[in-house]
């Protein structure tokens, strides 16, 4: 059985007041053992968030592909660990996007991560384009194959699919959708790990909010959630974890 994870991603917002936010996510985590939360932080927050909420698992947005070295404004995975970070996300389609990240550039980053001890959350997830040209599946494992660090291995890596046009947007997938392409993911990390691919975590991330997790996280092969705007708060973000650990007594009875 895989546990459920639900990962917050902070984006570009939130400051040093923001952090009381974590108080209580840290508490829920604590109260709902069954489902594992982490909480992605700007680079400037995560040593104060570590410090302030030990218990909780503070990530990155994102790392360097190299451990050190001449890369203005950069910063590596052994930097984020120092900070405090316990694990990062590589290859959110905003990076992907915005600074022309491409697959191989994610694999490395992954790697990068995994030689300094991180966890990480790789990301995936198909255009409104792509999908209207019916290619969605296609393109979606195509980023797997692609961007799967060597040794990928279950206790370290999930992989989050985001439909890009579902980031926020409020429009999400039908969870048929969701739970075809999550079935195609795991199809293609078999395919590329084998029998280690039935305990990788394959989160679903888009417009997850309170009302629509319980639907979201109960689709087939779904094993958590990756939140942007709704992990802002606690108010908004403990509802999704609250779903998650009700999902998971459902299932264990
Ligand atoms: P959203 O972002 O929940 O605000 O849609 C999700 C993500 O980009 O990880």
């Amino acid at each position: 059985m895989r546990r459920k994870l639900v990962a917050g991603n902070w984006k570009m917002n939130g400051s040093r007041a923001s952090l009381v936010e974590l108080d209580d996510i840290a508490a829920a985590a604590v109260r709902l053992p069954q489902v594992d939360v982490g909480i992605a932080l700007p680079a400037t927050l995560i040593a104060l968030a570590a410090e302030r909420v030990p218990a909780l698992p503070i990530g990155a947005e994102d790392v360097h592909t190299n451990d050190q070295g001449a890369h203005t404004g950069e910063i590596s995975a052994s930097m984020m660990r120092d900070a405090g970070a316990r694990f990062t996300i590589v290859g959110h389609s905003e990076r992907r996007a915005d600074q022309h990240e491409h697959d191989l550039q994610v694999k490395q980053k992954a790697e990068a991560a995994h030689r300094q001890g991180l966890g990480v959350i790789l990301c995936v997830g198909e255009t409104l384009a792509e999908r209207d040209a019916g290619r969605a599946e296609q393109v979606v494992t195509g980023q797997v194959a692609e961007s799967l660090p060597d040794g990928a291995a279950s206790d370290w890596l999930s992989i989050a699919y985001e439909p890009v046009w579902a980031i926020g947007t409020g429009r999400t997938p039908t969870t048929a959708n969701v739970a075809a392409m999550h079935g195609a993911v795991r199809a293609e990390l078999r395919r590329k790990i084998g029998a280690d691919a039935e305990q990788m975590r394959v989160l679903y991330g888009g417009s997850v909010t309170a009302a629509n997790a319980a639907e979201l996280l109960s689709a087939g092969d779904v094993d958590g959630a990756l939140v942007g705007g709704a992990s802002l708060t606690a108010e908004k973000f403990i509802p999704i974890v609250e779903a998650g650990a009700a999902i998971d007594r459902a299932i264990s009875g």
